[in-house]
């Protein structure tokens, strides 16, 4: 069929900025936390969808180190709802072959959601079918920041030779060490902005911005961009093969 997905040519590593809640939520005439409460089914059903065709790896968008920034009650709200998130949805990742990890500055987090966080990592550790990355108090720029100062205190004690660092050393001092860069970046609500977020990871990554508030986001929807991305030819900055 036209719109059939090729399992063979999945991208293996999806991240999604999932933007949009408070103004679905203003929409309705809600607070801003009905919103995220909606956005929260939406990671649930995007995660069930991507674990269903074979992405190896989903990476979202949390909670950055800017939303610190905004009023306490939706910062708890945001923390609440995670924590019912990853209590809820334990089962199901660890029935699902889901690892669960998160990326980001963790110390920051409040002692409960590591809590949380823990559990979730330690059930699921085994797990080997898709891992699901949450940004949780994430910015690039920190987190490359982050690295450098690891490798400068690497260099200085003699384990790294400036001279001789590569772009895979780099990345293996990155929080995403180990996985592969980001083949397919999303962002809805119509924001045509990276926002800090894994800006090393994205270098040749393919770019799809959608209207589409969080909340409202499907399977469907997913569907019809992992369909576009595979009719997309990626060069990676160099020729394509016909030309
Ligand atoms: C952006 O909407 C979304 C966030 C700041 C956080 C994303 C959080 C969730 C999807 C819910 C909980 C998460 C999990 C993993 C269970 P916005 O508030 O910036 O929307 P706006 O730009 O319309 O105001």
């Amino acid at each position: 069929m036209w719109n059939e997905l090729d399992p063979d040519r999945m991208p293996k590593h999806v991240a999604i900025i999932m933007d949009g809640n408070g103004r679905w939520a203003k929409k309705r005439l809600l607070n801003r936390i009905n919103g995220h409460e909606k956005g929260a089914d939406a990671v649930r059903r995007i995660v069930r969808t991507a674990r269903k065709l074979n992405i190896a790896t989903l990476t979202l968008y949390a909670f950055s180190t800017e939303n610190w920034q905004r009023p306490k009650a939706e910062v708890s709200g945001l923390m609440l709802l995670l924590r019912r998130f990853l209590t809820s949805e334990r089962r199901t990742m660890v029935d699902n072959g889901i690892r669960l990890n998160t990326i980001g500055q963790f110390d920051r987090l409040p002692g409960a959601v590591r809590e949380n966080l823990k559990a979730g990592m330690a059930a699921t550790a085994n797990n080997t079918k898709m891992v699901l990355n949450l940004a949780l108090s994430y910015g690039a720029r920190a987190e490359i920041v982050d690295m450098v100062k690891q490798m400068a205190t690497a260099a200085r004690e003699g384990k790294i030779d400036p001279a001789a660092v590569t772009s895979e050393m780099v990345s293996d001092h990155l929080y995403t060490r180990g996985m592969p860069d980001v083949d397919l970046l999303i962002r809805t609500s119509g924001e045509m902005r990276i926002s800090n977020f894994l800006l090393w990871q994205i270098a040749y990554a393919e770019l799809f911005f959608t209207t589409t508030l969080w909340p409202d986001f499907g399977e469907d929807e997913f569907r019809q961009i992992l369909k576009a991305y595979q009719n997309r030819e990626r060069r990676f900055g160099s020729v394509s093969p016909c030309t």
